[in-house]
């Protein structure tokens, strides 16, 4: 719209007016847009969306950098407030919202919270009265996201200032569960003690064997150049997967230092494996009364990965679970849609490489209600399509722009009923190329690997299937079940 000048005179003279009158005429006549802003305050209008929106990653002892749990707190960032939700870079969220799904997860804002948030900053991000606040939101004690019935220490890790080619190789560490009979878990989350050092910590559980060394770490030093690329004999077939160990190899593996091949998969047990992840804070079946059934006994195989901060530092993560003591209505199943492997090259300077896309065949009725796509960051986009039996295609989730910052957890308000015979089709996008700003060399071929310079195509899921079908019955072929760790 042009502006009248005629019209800015005006409101400058009434401006002037109003000021040699002093305040009560200002209050007495304030302009319409004065009024709406002075309207706008944090207590009434801008804290309940900081709650519902911000607070679950921005207050003490979550990955924000600053709280956003108080006025005192939140108002030296308005500005900067502003900007972020202005751009909708702030908060994080990724799904393409065409493909008309919601996710529980979603913490966007609408398009009126944003205008509520620029009008309140505009306006000098006034406090009001703190009696329209809502009442505060009680957050779990000592920084969980979930309240942990059962809490199990973790192994404490040191992680030094600065290795070998700023290196630290995949760790494998066994706990035990302590759980003494089998246990319905509802929600599970591990809580690392240092988020600046810790890049992901992912866990499985597996069957206790009498000669398991406990809190003993295992890896694997593998040969590396001088960029800390893996130096793989045939790199279309190496395998991505953290070691995962089990206690007979890990017998061996100690006494001579030289890992094994990783155990079968475990998807008897249901709860698959759950990584802690930046942005993604805890698996919690609640919301669709389902569990995943534990064994009594079993441990916990626990694969880490940290990166070098250049400060020493030790990480002492805990695992904190809900439990039930009478079984959910629907059971959890987590796996894995294929993954980077054979035939996974990424030629140099190429701006959009087509993996070979992951596909899994459904063989039992389930609901697919969570998808967690990772890549590293030379991730494009990754779409998670489900192929019904009669060939109607359904894009369950689709991330068209991938960002390696952020691995997000999409969960699904209305899952997907899936019959047997349905595919799960996966398919991502590379850039390898100088438009990729996160891209550390677009000269190489890239071949999938552990570290985040080489490549990973993981399409996490999870699964609700009636608590009756057996777990191994969910899915035909072309899935990893407990790849773990990626
Ligand atoms: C999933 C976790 C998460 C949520 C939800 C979230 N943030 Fe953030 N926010 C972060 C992290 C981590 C950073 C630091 C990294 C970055 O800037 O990307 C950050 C950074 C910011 C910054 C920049 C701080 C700086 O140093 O300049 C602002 C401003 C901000 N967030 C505001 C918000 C607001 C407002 C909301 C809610 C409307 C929100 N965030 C929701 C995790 C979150």
């Amino acid at each position: 719209m042009k502006r009248s000048p005629c019209l800015v005179g005006t409101i400058a003279i009434a401006a002037l007016i109003a000021a040699s009158l002093g305040s009560v005429t200002q209050a007495q006549a304030p302009s319409p847009a004065a009024a709406v802003a002075a309207a706008v305050t944090f207590h009434k209008d801008v804290e309940p969306i900081l709650q519902k929106n911000c607070q679950s990653c921005h207050r003490p002892g979550q990955i924000a950098p600053m709280s956003l749990l108080s006025y005192t707190a939140a108002r030296p960032w308005a500005r900067a407030i502003k900007t972020k939700v202005v751009a909708r870079e702030m908060p994080p969220w990724f799904a393409d919202p065409q493909h008309g799904k919601t996710y529980i997860t979603d913490r966007s804002l609408t398009q009126a919270e944003i205008g509520t948030i620029s009008t309140w900053v505009d306006a000098g991000a006034p406090e009001g009265d703190p009696r329209d606040a809502p009442p505060a939101v009680v957050w779990p004690k000592d920084g969980w996201s979930i309240q942990p019935d059962v809490v199990v220490r973790g192994p404490s890790f040191k992680v030094p200032a600065r290795p070998p080619s700023n290196v630290i190789e995949w760790t494998t560490i066994i706990v035990p569960t302590g759980f003494t009979k089998d246990t319905w878990v509802t929600s599970v989350e591990i809580k690392p003690s240092d988020l600046q050092v810790t890049h992901h910590i992912c866990i499985a559980f597996q069957p206790h064997s009498e000669d398991v060394f406990y809190y003993t770490p295992f890896w694997n030093d593998k040969p590396r150049d001088e960029e800390g690329i893996e130096i793989k004999a045939n790199p279309a077939t190496a395998s991505t997967g953290a070691p995962r160990i089990n206690p007979a190899q890990q017998r061996q593996r100690s006494a001579n230092g030289v890992g094994g091949a990783p155990p079968p998969g475990n998807a008897g047990v249901g709860g698959g494996f759950l990584c802690y992840l930046p942005g993604n804070q805890a698996f919690d079946y609640r919301p669709f009364q389902a569990g995943a059934l534990i064994p009594a006994g079993y441990d916990i195989s626990i694969a880490q990965h940290y990166t070098p901060s250049g400060r020493e530092s030790v990480d002492l993560p805990q695992i904190g679970f809900t439990v039930s003591n009478t079984p959910p209505k629907k059971r959890w199943v987590t796996a894995q849609a294929g993954g980077a492997g054979n035939g996974f090259a990424i030629p140099p300077n190429e701006p959009n490489y087509l993996a070979p896309p992951g596909e899994l065949e459904f063989g039992a009725e389930a609901e697919l209600v969570m998808m967690m796509p990772h890549m590293h960051v030379r991730g494009r986009d990754m779409t998670y399509t489900v192929v019904h039996p009669d060939g109607r295609r359904e894009v369950a989730l689709s991330v068209p722009k991938y960002d390696f910052n952020w691995q997000m957890q999409y969960v699904l308000s209305n899952p997907v009923k899936v019959a047997p015979g349905s595919k799960l089709h996966v398919e991502a996008h590379y850039n390898n190329s100088t438009s990729n700003k996160f891209n550390p060399n677009p000269n190489r071929w890239v071949y999938p690997g552990n570290m985040t310079w080489e490549e990973m195509m993981s399409p996490f899921f999870g699964v609700l299937v009636d608590t009756k079908t057996d777990p191994t019955t969910v899915f035909r072929r072309g899935v990893v079940v407990n790849g773990g760790g990626e």
